[in-house]
């Protein structure tokens, strides 16, 4: 095109070219944050609301101490993947996020399940165990795997993207339950489920007791659905319907549950 020529692309062409230009960005944006972990799921996250917004938990927190609850063999041995699988109904095509990923005990194990339709989303807060999980993933190759590394009070997921959320083993070390139940909502589907696995076992010793978690869980607009043993073990599955994100009680509202 010579100089002339060029000078005298309209206005009208040169809006046409910016628009196109400004769908591809978005189209590849979407893309990528389906595709690549951390922070390019940045750009479909909406940051919840600050940790000092809410009450602190008025009880002890556990210490974060290890990326895995018990050996995975044990856990194998136990049936606690199928236990889980039959009670919360996962299928082919689901998104679920596992918050607390740690290793990728259940990372591994969902990901065939929910197949190439499906995806696993998995978090943490500790960037040292999400390079590990990050390793493992590509090692076996998993294709459906999104990690994010979230924080504290906000696990940062995808909004409006997760069929179910599973907490296992993790509840007890949240250091704001109330903020990161809150801020977890956005990332449901309307329909969608939170399940809860933990001991039954005070917090400072690695489990939640049941009554301690559904008034934490109450106090944020949560309903329990069901509360199961899991056999095999010292531990409980629990479901809860989230509330949904214009229900949320208000953070100054709500009260610490004391253990009981
Ligand atoms: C005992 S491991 C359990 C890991 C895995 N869910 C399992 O079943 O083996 C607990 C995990 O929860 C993570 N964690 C603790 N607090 C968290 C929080 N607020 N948000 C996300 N992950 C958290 C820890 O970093 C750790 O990886």
């Amino acid at each position: 095109m010579g100089a002339r020529r060029r000078q005298q692309v309209s206005g009208a062409g040169r809006k046409a070219c910016a628009c196109r230009s400004m769908r591809m960005t978005i189209a590849v944006a979407f893309a990528a944050a389906l595709t690549m972990p951390g922070a390019a799921q940045d750009s479909m996250t909406r940051p919840g609301l600050p940790a000092t917004a809410f009450p602190k938990p008025d009880r002890p927190v556990a210490d974060i101490v290890s990326p895995i609850w018990h050996d995975e063999k044990e856990r194998d041995d136990a049936g606690e993947p199928g236990q889980l699988v039959h009670l919360l109904g996962i299928k082919s095509g689901m998104t679920i996020g596992d918050v607390g990923a740690g290793s990728g005990y259940y990372v591994v194990r969902l990901a065939p399940i929910v197949g190439p339709g499906g995806r696993i989303i998995a978090e943490d807060v500790m960037p040292e165990y999400l390079r590990t999980l990050r390793n493992r993933v590509r090692d076996l190759g998993l294709q459906n795997v999104t990690i994010v590394q979230g924080e504290p009070h906000d696990p940062k997921l995808p909004v409006g993207s997760l069929d179910i959320a599973i907490l296992v083993h993790m509840y007890h070390e949240i250091a704001q339950p109330y903020a990161l139940l809150y801020n977890l909502v956005p990332a449901l589907k309307p329909d969608a489920r939170v399940a809860i696995v933990d001991a039954f076992a005070p917090t400072p010793k690695h489990g939640t007791p049941p009554n301690l978690l559904r008034c934490e869980l109450a106090a944020v607009g949560y309903g329990e659905i069901s509360f199961d043993r899991l056999p095999g073990s010292d531990a409980y599955l629990a479901i809860f319907a989230p509330p949904s994100v214009a229900g949320r009680p208000r953070p100054e509202a709500m009260v610490a549950c004391k253990t009981r």
